[in-house]
């Protein structure tokens, strides 16, 4: 965390931004649903595919960010089911900017401890794309710090449809077709299984949708939503995000500590 603090400039917006940032109540899990990356082409005059590739520094520079803050896990919503309607070249492109992606940071993923977890459809994908998320999953299988998921092919519907589908297989094979389930064992077989849910879902490009991504994990994740495109988007729009989630007040459905104060004293009078 010292390391941000270098990186920013002296005097800078960044530097500022750091010292508000509350580093004792920082989200465990931000996910991301990464947008504008046409429009960031198209206001500059050039083709789609060349926002997706500016979009890999703000990858680059998020993941970083959310390493050297100590998260416990950042999700990137990279490539839905519903990408397949675009242009042909553009998912080639959106294919092959993400390889060139993982053999490039593999090195950078090893050195800050980060261990990567594609989730979605990944059987769909084709198998070239597939070979490299495998091998930097193995890779980095053995790292403790922050879990990076990208999420390929992905659906919020499918994957729940896919967790009830497995669910369904394991109590089958186990001959447990009376078993009650509750949410923790639904929890336990969606595709993110092994990472808390997440508490921030930021935006970027001012879309006010959560466009089906993890529908059951953001039950009560606060959503930050930035009018930034993703390829401008940068350390201190994540630092934003985060001052803006900080000054949350999170209830989960319950009251505040001090109104609870107040109806417990109703509740005696009532009694
Ligand atoms: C949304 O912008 C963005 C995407 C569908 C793809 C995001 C992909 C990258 C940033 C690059 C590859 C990713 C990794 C992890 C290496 P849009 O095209 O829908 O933008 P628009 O709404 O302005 O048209």
């Amino acid at each position: 965390m010292i390391d941000l603090k270098k990186l920013a400039e002296a005097g800078s917006i960044e530097e500022a931004l750091l010292d508000k940032v509350d580093l004792a109540r920082l989200p465990v899990h931000i996910a991301v649903i990464m947008d504008g990356n046409g429009r960031w082409a198209k206001g500059r005059n050039l083709p789609r595919v060349e926002g997706h590739r500016a979009g890999i520094a703000s990858v680059r520079e998020t993941v970083e960010t959310a390493a050297r803050l100590e998260l416990g896990a950042l999700t990137l919503y990279a490539f839905s089911v519903e990408n397949w309607k675009r242009p042909r070249y553009e998912v080639a492109t959106l294919m092959m900017l993400l390889k060139e992606y993982l053999r490039k940071e593999l090195a950078t993923l090893m050195t800050n401890n980060i261990r990567f977890a594609p989730i979605g459809r990944i059987e769909g994908l084709d198998p070239s794309v597939q070979r490299e998320l495998r091998y930097a999953e193995k890779e980095t299988a053995g790292n403790t710090g922050l879990v990076f998921q990208i999420a390929l092919n992905y659906g919020g519907r499918a994957e729940i449809i896919d967790t009830v589908n497995r669910i369904m297989t394991i109590l089958h094979d186990k001959e447990m077709s009376d078993c009650v389930i509750d949410e923790d064992f639904f929890s336990n077989h969606l595709y993110t299984a092994n990472v808390k849910d997440p508490d921030l879902l930021v935006r970027t490009s001012g879309e006010l949708r959560v466009s089906n991504f993890l529908l059951w994990q953001i039950a009560y994740a606060e959503i930050h939503v930035t009018k930034v495109l993703w390829p401008d988007f940068r350390r201190r729009h994540l630092y934003e995000a985060i001052i803006d989630y900080q000054a949350r007040d999170r209830r989960y459905g319950a009251v505040d500590q001090d109104d609870a104060g107040m109806f417990i004293e109703a509740d005696e009078q009532h009694a």
